[in-house]
């Protein structure tokens, strides 16, 4: 707390706003800004250590070493950190970041990686093999997401189409790109997106990269994107809605047919963020669960984003966005004529692109099929119903909305960051997410695994146990965590994000 009582004695107890302009101003004075760099550096410190646990260990460079290092030695080094770092995520203690993980699965997309590293899509001449492989995820990726409803038109020209991403965000910030630039054709000069306060981070970097302006709405009690509200907040400067199949946070699916509807009775776009549910929902459907429609079969659903690299079972680094019709995917392409390089087009925001990557994306789509995919969602939903009921049973935690396998939990009387503390002694890595204070965790095949939702269960009991018997007892992550969601200067927490990203690139 020692940042939030700096601050505050200092500044007094004005509105957010004025705080904000007051820290601002307040930085200025040596003092006060040598404070608060006494405590930023004292956080910092400690966050170093953890970022850096090789230091000493193994060789580290500032400047290419003068003779090559052999590559023995290279990949003996580069092994002993991987083997550290595997038995975390593949013995099921994290929350998402590895979504499937079997030994024999990653040996095959490596084998598939070793093929193809020197592939580059930008030279589709050199490399049609990448082409196919592209075009034919985007074309699987369209089937699964209701695409076969749509009419192609005369030409195919109306159909369903997209490109191949590096990942959720890119995906998110080319269909922004793509919405602002529709408009701008409409003479929409300041762009509106309205979206719900659960929509992914990635939206509100769209905004600040490519001027639009995001107006934010606040989910129900049910965590779900409010319809009305959303309704309310469209002007004539809207460029699209926004809603996500399930959030990253609550894990819940917004009222996709009602949202789109409510677009096409404004003719405006509306996106459904699918990156966490595009691989999981279509089977969930066709196993009996109750899943909404909330993809292309709504005639008001003009934009996707379905992530190969989560539930899609892909290497990390690919994703797919949708459209509906080839002129709306026309305006996220870039393309120059000028150019003394000669002409040059590219569809996604990068130049040169890793093609291996993208054939490891279809490589994991072939091999594993509707089949595959059915049987992993089938095993994820059940483990995650299984630890839904678990959490629900222990007495001071409360499931957040209605979720299926990505699942949040609040506390009434407990501080819920320090039962994250604890769960992290247990080897878990858990995401502690804020307004309100709660924790996640999202379901992958790593918990499928016999006997892990059980120990998660157990360790969360115990948990709760202790910090219940403990209730006024500090700690290290929980402190952090409750200060940031509630610090009304929301520049002192970006400062110290950004100081964060700075000690990444520290060697
Ligand atoms: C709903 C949702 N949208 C977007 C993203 C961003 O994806 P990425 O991290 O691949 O950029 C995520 C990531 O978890 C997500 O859950």
């Amino acid at each position: 707390m020692k940042i939030k009582d700096v601050v505050e004695k200092q500044l007094g107890r004005l509105p957010p706003g004025m705080l904000t302009g007051a820290f601002k101003v307040a930085k200025k004075i040596p003092w006060v800004r040598e404070r608060i760099e006494r405590e930023y550096s004292t956080m910092l410190e400690a966050m170093e250590t953890s970022l850096r646990p090789y230091r000493g260990e193994f060789p580290s460079y500032t400047a290419l070493p003068a003779e090559g290092t052999s590559r023995t030695e290279v990949l003996e080094v580069m092994r002993a950190m991987s083997e550290r770092e595997e038995s975390r995520w593949r013995d099921g203690y994290v929350s998402g970041a590895v979504y499937h993980g079997n030994r024999d699965h990653i040996e095959f997309l490596s084998e598939v990686y070793a093929l193809h590293s020197q592939v580059n899509p930008l030279h589709s001449d050199l490399w049609p093999s990448a082409t196919k492989y592209e075009a034919e995820i985007v074309a699987m990726t369209a089937a699964m997401l209701g695409g076969d409803a749509v009419p192609a038109g005369p030409k195919g020209e109306d159909g369903v189409c997209g490109v191949v991403s590096s990942g959720g965000t890119e995906s998110i910030l080319l269909a922004m790109k793509t919405y602002r630039d529709q408009a701008r054709q409409r003479g929409i000069k300041h762009p509106e997106l309205v979206l719900p306060t659960s929509a992914h981070a990635a939206f509100d970097k769209a905004g600040l990269y490519f001027g639009i302006e995001l107006v934010k709405v606040p989910v129900g009690p049910d965590f779900k994107a409010d319809v009305a509200a959303m309704t309310q907040a469209i002007t004539r400067n809207t460029i699209a809605l926004v809603g996500s199949t399930p959030s990253f946070p609550h894990g819940v699916i917004d009222p996709i047919e009602s949202l789109s509807e409510v677009a096409r009775g404004h003719g405006i776009g509306m996106h459904v963020d699918a990156c966490l549910g595009g691989f999981v929902l279509p089977w969930a459907e066709r196993l009996g669960y109750k899943v909404p429609v909330f993809d292309f079969r709504l005639p008001g659903v003009t934009s996707m984003s379905a992530d190969t690299h989560k539930y899609g079972y892909a290497a990390k680094g690919t994703s797919v966005v949708l459209y509906r019709g080839h002129a709306l995917r026309r305006f996220q392409y870039y393309t120059t004529t000028e150019w003394p390089g000669g002409m040059y087009f590219s569809p996604t925001l990068a130049g040169s692109r890793p093609g291996a990557l993208s054939a490891a994306a279809w490589a994991a789509m072939v091999s594993i099929g509707e089949r595959g995919y059915m049987d992993s969602t089938r095993a994820i939903l059940e483990t995650a119903a299984t630890i839904r009921e678990g959490i629900e049973a222990i007495p001071g935690l409360r499931v957040l909305g209605d979720p299926l396998w990505v699942i949040a939990f609040a506390a009434d009387d407990l501080d819920v960051y320090r039962v994250m503390e604890h769960m992290s002694h247990q080897g878990w890595n858990l995401n502690g997410l804020h307004k309100p204070a709660c924790v996640h965790l999202c379901v992958t095949l790593r918990h499928t695994q016999d006997g892990i939702a059980e120990r998660f269960l157990a360790d969360l009991r115990e948990a709760v146990s202790v910090v219940t018997a403990t209730p006024s007892e500090g700690g290290s992550i929980a402190p952090v965590y409750g200060l940031a969601g509630t610090i009304p200067v929301r520049g002192v927490v970006s400062d110290v994000l950004e100081r964060y990203m700075d000690l990444l690139y520290k060697v």
